[in-house]
C-alpha cells in the first residue's frame, strides 16, 4: 500500500517524542527530496522514507531492536515491500543491500544531517543556511568534534552514491535550510 506524507507524518510522531529525534526525521526527509529532484525520482517516497526511517528509535535504540521492530511494524500495517527494505538498509546490521539510489542517498544523508545540524549549533546565529562547507570538511577531520558522527558513513555514503564531498555538503545544507524553521536553526538573516 502507497501511504502519503501525512500517515507518515503521523507514524513518526505515534512512536517518536523526542523533538531531536523529530528534528533528525524532517532533516533526512528533506535531503531525500533534494535527491529525488536530483536524480529524476520519486519525491514523496522519497521523502517518506527519509521521514520514517529511524521511527521506531526511541522506543528500541539498540541493534537487536532498532528497524527489527520498526519493519515488523511497517509490514503489519501494510506498507509496501520496497519502502520497509529501503528504511532497513540504513543500518549495515540489518544486511539489507544499498543497491538502489534510495537505498544509498538515505544511508548517505542519515549521518551528515546530524552533522550539519551540529555545525549550525556551534555558530553564534545557528543558521544552517550560513554553514560552510569548508568548515563542515575542516570539521569532519575534527575527531574531537561531535564524535558520535561516523566519518567513515560520511565519506563512503558520498562514494557509492556518487557525489563529490563538497557537492553532497552543500545539497544536504541547503535542504536542510528550506525546513530552518521547524529544526530551529533559522538564523538571524
Ligand atoms: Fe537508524
Ligand atoms: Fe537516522
Amino acid at each position: 500500500m502507497q501511504f502519503n506524507r501525512d500517515e507518515a507524518w503521523k507514524l513518526l510522531n505515534e512512536f517518536t517524542t523526542n523533538p531531536s529525534l523529530i528534528k533528525h526525521g524532517l532533516s533526512v526527509e528533506a535531503a531525500m527530496r533534494a535527491y529525488a529532484r536530483y536524480f529524476g525520482e520519486d519525491e514523496e517516497t522519497w521523502a517518506i522514507v527519509g521521514l520514517i526511517h529511524d521511527f521506531d528509535y526511541e522506543q528500541n535504540p539498540t541493534e537487536s531492536t532498532h528497524l527489527h521492530v520498526g519493519c515488523a511494524i511497517l509490514s503489519e500495517r501494510g506498507w509496501s515491500e520496497d519502502w520497509i527494505l529501503a528504511v532497513g538498509s540504513h543500518a549495515d546490521y540489518m544486511g539489507i543491500p544499498r543497491d538502489t539510489p534510495m537505498r544509498k542517498a538515505l544511508f548517505a544523508v542519515d549521518e551528515l544531517t546530524g552533522f550539519l545540524t551540529a555545525c549550525a549549533l556551534v555558530r553564534p546565529d545557528k543558521s544552517i543556511a550560513d554553514v560552510r562547507i569548508k568548515s563542515v570538511k575542516k570539521k569532519l577531520k575534527d575527531k574531537a568534534f561531535v564524535r558520535a558522527v561516523n566519518r567513515n558513513d560520511v565519506y563512503t555514503g558520498a562514494e557509492a552514491l556518487g557525489v563529490e564531498l563538497g557537492d553532497h555538503i552543500e545539497r544536504v545544507r541547503d535542504a536542510m535550510a528550506t525546513v530552518s524553521e521547524e529544526l530551529g536553526l533559522p538564523g538571524t538573516s
